[in-house]
Formats: structure tokens, sequence, C-alpha cells
């Protein structure tokens, strides 16, 4: 067997993503689909209905009446921040375990992934643009390939950083000639067995090289740019974000400069504080 066909293997060792958080990220983009219709899908999942109600009930919230179902909660908390809840609550068992191969401890890429996803909203509003479910998800989840991969990285992680440091190609070029397959490509083949929106598996799959796809979603950009100021804020670089492509092409692209870089990093940190025990972030 190819060591491809040993990694692709391990993606159905994967915990399942639950299936009525699929269904509802296909109708979040869906432009004919309403928050309503959303919200009816994921009400028949007690677990998901029980945590979003035991949160929306829990001093984080501090509202004003007890909240009894999740259309109340939609009404009160509103339909992004419902449904940035029930993703990020029904993702984090994904990320839990340590990446060794990319040098991340335990927690350090979900930390990455939340850092992420935090930075679509603050991104979004410095660019003028509305928050976009779709894009948090893109943003959270860009990184999943990794929980696959990092064990193969870590027997092969000599032959790539000696390729990194000979050819000087990236860390995922490295993977993708040493392993046959990057980690954004992985996630790419995961989000797509996961039965994800075509958008999302193309912002998974071209997180680090977003100008080479012809898919003209700009989702796929910026999930890009999440990832380029998470990593330049310091939040989960690990082995590879040493040897992450330059963020020029990226931060020129929206005309970014090093003071927005800067005011993201603060809103960021500040936004972290806020949901760390929501999320389970160390
Ligand atoms: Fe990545
Ligand atoms: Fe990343």
């Amino acid at each position: 067997m190819s060591l491809v066909d040993k990694i692709l293997r391990k993606v159905a060792q994967l915990p399942p993503f639950p299936v009525v958080v699929q269904r509802a990220l296909q109708l979040v983009a869906n432009p004919n689909s309403s928050a309503q219709d959303v919200v009816d899908v994921i009400q028949f999942d007690q677990s998901i209905t029980a945590d979003v109600l035991r949160l929306c009930n829990s001093a984080y919230f501090s509202l004003q009446r007890k909240v009894n179902s999740l259309r109340e909660a939609l009404v009160l908390i509103g339909f992004n921040q419902l449904f940035e809840i029930i993703l990020s609550r029904q993702s984090s068992h994904l990320f839990s375990g340590p990446s060794t191969g990319y040098d991340l401890q335990r927690g350090e890429l979900w930390r990455h992934s939340v850092a992420s996803s935090l930075l679509s909203g603050i991104i979004t509003k410095r660019l003028g643009r509305q928050p976009s479910p779709v894009l948090f998800t893109a943003a959270l989840l860009h990184d999943i390939g990794k929980v696959v991969l990092s064990e193969f990285v870590k027997d092969y992680f000599e032959e790539i950083k000696k390729l990194v440091q000979e050819k000087s190609v990236s860390f995922s070029d490295a993977e993708k000639e040493v392993l046959g397959i990057d980690h954004a490509e992985l996630g790419g083949r995961i989000t797509e067995e996961w039965k994800f929106p075509k958008v999302i598996v193309s912002s998974v799959r071209y997180h680090h090289a977003p100008f080479s796809t012809s898919d003209p979603d700009e989702t796929v950009r910026l999930t890009h740019l999440c990832d380029v100021v998470a990593m330049l804020s310091g939040i989960g670089g690990g082995s590879d974000g040493l040897f992450y492509h330059s963020p020029e092409e990226i931060l020129n692209h929206y005309r970014l400069n090093e003071e927005d870089i800067e005011r993201f990093m603060i809103q960021l940190e500040d936004q972290f504080g806020q949901v760390k025990e929501l999320l389970n972030v160390t």
C-alpha cells in the first residue's frame, strides 16, 4: 500500500462530523435558506440543543430571562453567534489531541483554529463586509488535515525539514513531495467526505495557495488571510509556521498594513479572553 493510501485510510478513523451540523452547513451556504431553516434542522438534535440552552442560560450571556428553545436563542443572541457556538463546540473534539508532527502541544491546534475563526469576524468588519458563517467554518477547520497528517509528518520530519532548508520550499510543499499529499489537500478531501459545501472544501484545500485556484469565491482568499494573521499573531505556528509563505501577497491584496495587523491582534486577544471557557481554549 502506498503512503498516500495509508494516509487516506486514516481519514476514515477520524471521529464523524455530526450529521445535523453537516446539514446545517449546507443550508448556511445556500442563499435561499433562512436562519430559521437552520434552527429547524438543529433542534432535532437533543444533545446539541441541550448544550446550547445550557450555555445561553449561563453567566456568560447573562440574559434577562430563561431561554427554553433554540428559536428563543436565535432571537436573543442572533443567528451568527448561535451558529458559531454550535459549530465550534461540535468541532473541538476533533482537535483535542497533540499534533506532535507539527511540534504543537495538546490544545495548540485548537487555539490556532479558534483564533483563525475569530479573526474572520474581525477582518470582515475591517474590510466592510458582512460576517459570514461560511468563512467562519472554513477558518475554523482549515487545518483539519493536520489532525490526520501529524503522525506521518512526525515519522518523516527530518526529510521534510531537509527539503525545506535545502530547497527553500514551504513546509506544505515539502509535505507534498515527501508524503505525496499535503495537509491542505488532505483537509479538502476530509471536508469533501463530510459533504461540506463546495466553497468550504476549496477554502480548506487552497488555504496555503489561494491565488492558485480558479474558484472566484472570496472565502478562499479570506480563509488564507485569517490563517496568515493567526500565524503572525504567534498562535499555533508550530513547525510549519516557521516556513510559511510570505504573507505580503495577501496583505497587499486587501491593502492591509502593519497597523491593521496590530489592531487585529489586540481585538483577537480581547475576544479570546471572552470565549476561552466557552470553547475550552487553554
Ligand atoms: Fe495550514
Ligand atoms: Fe493554519
